[in-house]
């Protein structure tokens, strides 16, 4: 099932350097849902098609573009709970699986990682980690460049969220802390997908982040 998203605001409401002054780690969510316009405007921050070229938000070696999103919903308005890949090209979701349970995903985080499961959404940065390694073997050192430009760029990702997460008032950590084999399987990558890092989001307990 394939779910288009409303275009993305692109106007914001806080000026980037005021998000990046205030921009902070926020553990702790409220139970309301996130509107499905801040859905639409975080995964447009971290992938979205912005040229005519097929070109996006966040830079990429060689434009190869090897990151995709998995996103996990639990509460979002008009969005059913459950596990959707975003369509960067078509700013769309589509529905891949079910929501695992909160026991579940908290056996994914390194050590007690509780917003992995209280998180109105959990964005599941994934990557073709070998195919770049393939792509720029060519270039010293053999093996490594390729690793290195993909964690650059989910770096890049990463920051853009956190900084729209700002701007939207929204609670965000990002998790880089968890165990490769389980978010593996609970996030159902293919083989050839790794995952690189999650970003954890909602409305903190409060509307004042600062
Ligand atoms: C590479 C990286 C990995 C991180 N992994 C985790 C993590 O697994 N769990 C977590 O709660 N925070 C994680 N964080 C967030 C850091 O703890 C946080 O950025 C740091 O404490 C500074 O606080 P600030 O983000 O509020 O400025 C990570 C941050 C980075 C850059």
């Amino acid at each position: 099932m394939i779910l288009d998203l409303p275009a993305p605001d692109t106007q914001g409401d806080h000026s980037l350097v005021e998000c990046t002054r205030t921009r902070q780690s926020i553990r702790e969510y409220s139970d309301s849902p996130i509107p499905l316009q801040h859905l639409s405007r975080l995964l447009w921050s971290a992938q979205g098609v912005t040229r005519s070229d097929g070109k996006r938000t966040t830079p990429s070696a060689g434009g190869l573009y090897p990151l995709q999103l998995r996103v996990l919903v639990r509460r979002v308005e008009g969005l059913e709970p459950g596990v959707y890949d975003y369509l960067g090209d078509s700013h769309s979701l589509r529905l891949v699986g079910r929501l695992p349970s909160d026991e579940t995903m908290q056996s994914v985080g390194i050590g007690d990682q509780p917003w992995l499961a209280e998180s109105a959404i959990v964005i599941g940065v994934v990557a073709d980690l070998a195919g770049t390694v393939r792509h720029f073997e060519s270039q010293p050192p053999v093996g490594e460049r390729g690793k290195r430009y993909v964690y650059m760029e989910t770096g890049a990702l990463t920051q853009n969220v956190h900084l729209h997460a700002t701007d939207l008032e929204l609670g965000c950590v990002l998790v880089a802390g968890f165990d490769n084999t389980r978010a593996t399987e609970v996030f159902k990558l293919s083989p050839k997908l790794e995952p690189m890092a999650l970003l954890c989001l909602g409305h903190g307990p409060s509307k004042c982040q600062e």
